[in-house]
């Protein structure tokens, strides 16, 4: 029989002047060898204290068993779908059906395990153990636990599974309360710096209605929760600002879909550009699990990248997108990740680096789940797209990726084209498609657009964050701490100075610039190349941009970037162009997709390790549903598949 082996408890003390009142009690339990959390808060008081011996009782609600049913095979079945329900919850079950209709096999089950059965009434005709407790019949099936709360009187909990974090990827474990707001999870558990994670049972989902519902979701921590603080990365915000008092829209529209945020993952400070051991000197960076464990995870959204890489119980990592901040995580891990276009969902109550820029996003390891989440957050934005592109451009990223890399891409473009229609149908294949040569002979400027935006993206962002986020948190810190300025990291404070230097004339002038070169893409492209506008013209085609790298450190293709490396020098504005800064400037949408890995030897592991090889596809503005529906297409036709946890993606 299950064994409950240790109880702790945490309480919050109200302030009574007389005598501490205790008005609420969470508390960590381990049922065979597993540990659960139990929320202060319950789903279901009963009137009275229930005398059990153990003071706590780990139960089951059943659904009725129809004719052949046994409780044996939904035990199979629900062991194999959640991670929370397991046999310790069977020490006591509620029969959500009459009991005279149990089968033969379930009553020998129920006498063979010792079962005790929990009725609304006293009576039961079955010889079993029956525990008398009214009020129960409005609970759904799945795993509970019935425990005194902070009255002394008996209530019924829902148990979250508590999860370790060995990638480091999360701040803190959050649960919903019944009022909308966040709770945080705080387990009493042996841990190195991390917090266990706690999760739902998935049985209460398995019919409920929403789209998204049991989707389990973690959060960048930018973006506000209501009834719990964020840190954006930093100590100083955190403690300045405390616990939120509002959800913002993007992460209330994904409860209101089905969705369970688990928790709030770690971010480089302010969503700006830290590298894990350079820059991130206020908190510590998460670890990406691929190949040796040792690469830099990239970021900004490095716990988001980290957790959906490391933890299978996570389905999809919420993140922020604003020169790479999704993309660089997506192809680090070796996951599916996603800048869609500016404004396909709102960042209000997130925190903003360039409202211009800023995207939120996703990342997650199946492509059919890629394609379902992102239709259902963004569907009040798109709708539809007119077909798939027949023009493929490969940009002249791919000039400088490694041989073995340039195989894996080369063999997924050829099944792309195939896909797409093939040869014969007038699908092309354009490599070294550059997009400086094309600006010069189009644009008219006069001027390289590697000179002409050259401090665009980091005015715009530097600027605007300096001016909206850092300059208040410099007055509100002050003001707290008796005049002391905040510490903030050296990255982002090199490049916050940098912003405050230009001022409010050189950020209007590259406003202008980063408009220009949007426009260009919006009407050059769509006259000469038709690249980047997703009409809504059915019977127009459009192209699609293969790029082999986000940044200049290529990580899409399977180069290796140590968290070990010390970066040399002070730090860096990100100055100057890459086909991955032209969808930030542009606005537009792009996925990264996992397509293979390559061998590399680790000077850490001492052994040949595999890196994820990965794609990325630019398409038109608003052509975000294209890009959703190619790789759910390109899933069911094997091109693409699910990528594992852990080492190696494949
Ligand atoms: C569990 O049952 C559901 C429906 O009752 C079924 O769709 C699913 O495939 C089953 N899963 C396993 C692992 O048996
Ligand atoms: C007692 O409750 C069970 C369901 O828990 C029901 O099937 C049975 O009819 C009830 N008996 C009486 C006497 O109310
Ligand atoms: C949340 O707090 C802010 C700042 O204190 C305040 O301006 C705002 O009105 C509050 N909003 C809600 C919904 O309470
Ligand atoms: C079509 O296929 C032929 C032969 O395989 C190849 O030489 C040619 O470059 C292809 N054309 C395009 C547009 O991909
Ligand atoms: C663009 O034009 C400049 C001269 O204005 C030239 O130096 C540069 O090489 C050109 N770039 C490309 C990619 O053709
Ligand atoms: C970009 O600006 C930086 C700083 O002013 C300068 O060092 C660099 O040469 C510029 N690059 C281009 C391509 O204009
Ligand atoms: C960009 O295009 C819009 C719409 O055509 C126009 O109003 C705006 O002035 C253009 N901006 C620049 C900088 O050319
Ligand atoms: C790793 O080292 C082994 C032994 O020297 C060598 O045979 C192998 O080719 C190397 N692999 C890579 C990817 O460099």
């Amino acid at each position: 029989m299950a064994l409950l082996r240790t109880v702790t408890a945490a309480a919050l003390w109200g302030s009574v002047v007389s005598k501490a009142l205790v008005t609420s009690v969470s508390r960590t339990i381990i049922l065979d060898e597993i540990p659960f959390y139990l929320p202060a808060e319950p789903v279901l008081q009963l009137p009275s204290l229930i005398n059990i011996d153990t003071g706590i009782l780990p139960f089951t609600v059943l659904p009725p068993l129809g004719r052949g049913e046994s409780i044996q095979a939904l035990r199979d079945n629900w062991t194999a779908v959640d991670d929370v329900f397991n046999d310790g919850f069977l020490q006591a079950v509620l029969f959500q059906g009459p009991l005279s209709m149990l089968s033969q096999s379930t009553v020998s089950f129920l006498h063979e395990q010792d079962v005790t059965i929990l009725t609304n009434n006293a009576t039961s005709s079955l010889s079993v153990p029956t525990l008398h407790l009214p009020g129960l019949d409005s609970l759904a099936p799945g795993p509970y636990v019935l425990a005194p709360d902070a009255t002394g009187k008996s209530a019924v909990y829902t148990p979250l599974r508590l999860h370790f974090d060995p990638s480091q990827s999360f701040f803190k474990s959050a649960a919903r309360k019944s009022d909308g707001s966040f709770n945080v999870v705080s387990a009493s558990l042996d841990t190195d710096s991390s917090p266990y994670i706690g999760v739902p049972s998935r049985i209460r989902d398995l019919n409920a209605k929403g789209p998204l519902a049991g989707v389990r979701v973690s959060v960048k921590d930018i973006y506000y929760l209501k009834g719990i603080a964020a840190s954006a990365g930093n100590r100083a915000f955190y403690t300045t600002y405390g616990i939120r008092n509002v959800t913002g829209p993007a992460i209330s529209r994904l409860v209101d879909l089905g969705a369970h945020i688990v928790g709030t993952t770690k971010t480089v400070q302010f969503a700006n550009g830290d590298r894990a051991t350079a820059d991130w000197v206020d908190y510590h960076a998460s670890f990406c699990p691929r190949a040796d464990g040792n690469r830099e995870p990239s970021g900004s959204s490095t716990g988001a990248g980290t957790s959906i890489s490391t933890l299978d119980w996570l389905d999809i990592s919420i993140g922020t997108d604003t020169g790479g901040s999704i993309r660089g995580p997506a192809s680090s891990n070796g996951v599916y990740g996603i800048r869609p276009s500016v404004g396909a969902i709102s960042l209000d109550d997130v925190v903003p680096l360039s409202p211009i820029m800023d995207t939120g996003g996703y990342m997650t390891r199946s492509p059919k789940l890629f394609s379902k989440f992102g239709k259902e957050w963004y569907a009040e934005t798109f709708k539809t797209f007119p077909s798939f592109p027949k023009i493929l451009l490969m940009s002249t990223d791919f000039d400088g990726v490694s041989r073995p890399a340039m195989t894996v891409y080369n063999d997924f473009v050829g099944k792309l084209q195939q896909f797409l229609g093939g040869n014969a149908s007038g699908v092309s294949v354009t490599r070294d498609f550059s997009i400086p040569s094309l600006w010069n002979q189009t644009s008219g400027v006069g001027i390289p657009v590697q000179t002409f935006v050259n401090e665009t993206y980091p005015t715009l962002i530097a600027f605007y964050q300096w001016t909206n986020v850092g300059k208040p948190l410099f007055d509100d810190y002050a003001a707290l701490n008796g005049g002391r300025n905040p510490h903030i990291n050296p990255q982002v404070k090199f490049r916050w100075e940098f912003g405050e230097s230009q001022g409010l004339d050189g950020y209007n002038a590259e406003l202008a610039k980063r408009e220009t070169f949007e426009n260009w893409t919006m009407s050059h492209f769509s006259r000469v190349r038709r690249v980047f506008i997703c009409t809504r013209e059915p019977t127009i085609t459009h192209a699609l941009l293969l790029g082999a790298q986000w940044d200049t450190r290529s990580i899409n293709a399977g180069t290796y970037s140590s968290r070990e490396t010390y970066f040399s020098g002070s730090p860096s504005i990100p100055f100057g162009f890459s086909s991955g800064r032209a969808s930030s400037l542009a606005r537009v949408p792009e996925v990264v997709v996992p397509i293979g890995q390559i061998p590399f030897n680790s000077t850490i592991s001492g052994i040949e390790e595999q890196l994820p090889v990965s794609i990325s596809l630019v398409a038109s503005r608003n052509c975000d549903f294209m890009l959703l529906d190619l790789v759910d297409k390109l899933a069911d036709a094997g091109i693409v598949r699910d990528v594992k946890t852990g080492r190696t993606a494949f």
